[in-house]
């Protein structure tokens, strides 16, 4: 897929989305560049058609996206229910487990996808996959980050200490953690890999996001128009 094919999708992935928001709805607002084509859609529906939403963003990077495209902005403590939740993901797998977090916003992105009723997930087709294979993005207390990634290796990872572009030393999430990407290969079950992952001390969220596919709806970007998939 070139690189103007790819935007394309993302494109048409964002504004299909953005026509599931209603009126009145608290929305989450993921992080990544699929996403913002959605924002700059709901940011055109509340300018031209009067749309009142109120977003939850998932990152500093989300929030300024919504503050540009005049989308206002809540919290989660303001509505711990959100009626949509609207993110991007790096794998998706015919049972609508996901794979998040390479811009390292995963642990807010799965109290958002929690917290809402649906999530749609907007991809370009290079995301769709048999099996889950990507790196899983683990966030860790700093304080942790040896011993956790000690237990992340005996359950078959290659863990690598997530470094910063134009910074020295680790990625600092929004959440003040570092980052510990950790290849498995190609994952067998992704349900128990996530439970066991989430049971070492010091993992604040990983990257699988496997406990949400009923709610899921899968928006898939292709360069005119795109397919949606869900489990019903
Ligand atoms: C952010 O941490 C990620 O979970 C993104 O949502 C994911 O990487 C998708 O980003 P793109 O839409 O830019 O591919």
């Amino acid at each position: 897929m070139s690189a103007a094919e790819q935007a394309a999708s993302k494109r048409n992935a964002g504004y299909r989305a953005a026509e599931e928001v209603e009126d009145g709805m608290n929305v989450g607002l993921g992080t990544g560049s699929t996403v913002f084509f959605a924002m700059e859609r709901l940011g055109e529906r509340i300018a031209k058609d009067g749309l009142s939403i109120a977003g939850v963003p998932t990152s500093y990077q989300a929030a300024i996206r919504a503050r540009r495209y005049g989308i206002p902005l809540t919290s989660l403590d303001e509505h711990p229910e959100l009626d949509i939740a609207i993110d991007g993901a790096d794998q998706v797998d015919p049972a609508l487990r996901l794979i998040k977090g390479r811009g390292a916003a995963l642990l807010r992105e799965k109290c958002v996808c929690d917290a809402a009723r649906r999530a749609v997930v907007v991809v370009d087709g290079t995301k769709m996959v048999e099996t889950l294979d990507a790196p899983v993005p683990v966030e860790v207390l700093p304080f942790a980050v040896e011993a956790v990634s000690r237990r992340l290796a005996a359950l078959g990872a290659d863990p690598v200490l997530r470094e910063g572009v134009k910074k020295d030393g680790p990625v600092v999430t929004d959440n003040g953690n570092f980052i510990v990407d950790c290849g498995f290969g190609t994952i067998a079950d992704p349900g128990r890999l996530e439970t066991e992952i989430a049971s070492i001390p010091g993992v604040l969220e990983c990257g699988l996001f496997c406990a949400y596919t009923e709610k899921i709806t899968v928006i898939v970007g292709e360069e005119k128009g795109c397919s949606v998939v869900s489990l019903h």
